[in-house]
């Protein structure tokens, strides 16, 4: 239903109000919200406010955080997908799984796809992400995609590392074999 990128193993979609009781799942288990502002932050309500806002942002831009689901059984598993970064307007990168989904390399996957379709589908010419230092998983993620390190900066908050990619860099250094475009 309104795919609009698809990997290997991923199908992903924009949001609709009815993925709400998915997403406070999602959220609000402890160790995915662990480097998302903690379970202080991801209550049902700051959850239902971040819906609101991708589909807000879909419907605007054409692009945002997608629901992303297992294509071989529909069932959703993580978010991914690109919308404006806090303060810079500068497209992100943002991925999160299930636990349960972690550690078989998905969220690469779904980046991999997300900067294919950014620089390929969207125009985009740079593309960043940013993260809690701490979050080494996250930020292996961007390394394994040819993202680099820039700086240390407060987004949401925060005091997060940013990442970037060049179009140009993206399309010299990497081919993607589970990736599909779709028309
Ligand atoms: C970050 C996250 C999306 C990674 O998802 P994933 O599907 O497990 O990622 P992948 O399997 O594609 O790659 C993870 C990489 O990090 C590595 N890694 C995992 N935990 C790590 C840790 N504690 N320290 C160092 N590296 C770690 C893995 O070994 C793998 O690298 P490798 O392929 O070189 O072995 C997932 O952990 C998650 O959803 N976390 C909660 C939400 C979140 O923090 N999102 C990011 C916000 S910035």
């Amino acid at each position: 239903m309104n795919e609009i990128v698809k990997t290997e193993r991923l199908s992903m979609r924009p949001f609709t109000e009815d993925d709400l009781e998915w997403m406070i799942g999602h959220r609000t288990d402890a160790e995915v919200a662990r480097y998302l502002g903690g379970l202080e932050l991801q209550t049902p309500s700051f959850v239902e406010k971040r819906l609101k806002l991708y589909i807000g942002c879909y419907r605007e831009l054409g692009l945002s955080m997608c629901l992303t689901s297992l294509r071989d059984n529909g069932r959703p598993v993580g978010i991914s997908g690109l919308k404006p970064l806090d303060k810079t307007g500068e497209i992100e990168l943002g991925y999160s799984f299930d636990k349960d989904q972690w550690g078989k390399g998905l969220a690469t996957e779904a980046a991999l796809a997300w900067l294919d379709f950014g620089f390929r589908e969207s125009g985009l010419e740079r593309i960043v992400a940013v993260a809690e230092p701490e979050n080494s998983a996250s930020i292996r993620v961007m390394e394994k995609v040819g993202m680099k390190f820039e700086d240390k900066a407060f987004y949401y908050g925060f005091l997060l590392s940013r990442y970037a990619i060049n179009k140009a860099d993206f399309s010299g250094r990497l081919v993607l074999p589970n990736s599909q475009r779709l028309g």
